[in-house]
């Protein structure tokens, strides 16, 4: 704004967000919806976690409420087919819908057919749905296990309740995250990203993002106690 640029859109991920894991509430989402409309905004919904919700039902989307053709959905097969198939989907008017294509061919060409084909079936066959329903299933005990493990063995850090998605975002008072997240792997073969890089400002310096789709329960437990050792050693 400073610079006399316009906005011309917002990116958000309402749902199980990456990487804080918060949700946005019904509230906020008209709310943002009205700032849109105010001042001529567009707004991409990311729909990645959507289908990993794991406490109640899928909250609205925002484009639910939207009578402008102001929102435009898009989302990917990854979080419930699997990692790298990248194959993806937008939901837009033909004019949109040119720009994407014009301006993501000469990125990639197209997403590998292969994986198209595979996406298909995998459609086609229903199979996302025991997909979803598995996945929401065991994410809910990983990340219970996850808060009950930082919970006993992590005094001091701060996170809140993701209630979708397949992340937390763990505060480390006093402690640099990215010095953290280097220690941890190097010492103790924890990977975990630093809060630092997602942030425009100096807030997520003493955080840190943990995932819980991937690593097992056991695994889930023993680095939630790495984490907590090299805090208390980086505290002392
Ligand atoms: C919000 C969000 N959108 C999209 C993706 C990736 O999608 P794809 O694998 O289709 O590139 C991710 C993966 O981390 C994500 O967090």
């Amino acid at each position: 704004k400073n610079e006399g640029k316009k906005i011309k859109l917002i990116y958000t991920i309402p749902t199980g967000q990456n990487p804080s894991g918060a949700t946005m509430s019904i509230d906020k989402r008209r709310h943002l919806l009205e700032i849109a409309s105010k001042y001529d905004l567009l707004i991409i919904e990311d729909m990645a976690y959507n289908y990993v919700v794991l406490e109640g039902s899928s909250p609205p989307t925002i484009k639910s409420f939207d009578r402008e053709d102001r929102v435009i959905p898009i989302g990917t097969l990854s979080k419930i087919m699997g990692t790298g198939f990248r194959v993806g989907w937008v939901v837009a008017t033909d004019l949109i819908k040119k720009y994407v294509v014009s301006e993501k061919q000469p990125i990639d060409y197209c997403a590998p057919a292969i994986s198209q084909y595979i996406a298909i079936e995998f459609l086609r066959r229903g199979v996302h749905k025991i997909s979803i329903e598995r996945s929401r299933e065991v994410y809910r005990i990983k990340r219970d296990v996850m808060i009950r493990s930082i919970e006993e063995k992590i005094r001091g850090a701060e996170f809140s309740k993701p209630v979708a998605g397949m992340f937390l975002m763990l505060r480390l008072p006093n402690v640099d995250g990215t010095l953290f997240a280097e220690n941890l792997m190097e010492k103790y073969k924890v990977a975990v990203l630093p809060g630092k890089p997602f942030y425009t400002d100096d807030k997520g310096r003493d955080m840190i993002r943990l995932n819980f789709s991937r690593p097992s329960i056991d695994d889930i437990k023993e680095a939630v106690d790495k984490i907590g050792v090299l805090y208390r050693e980086l505290k002392s």
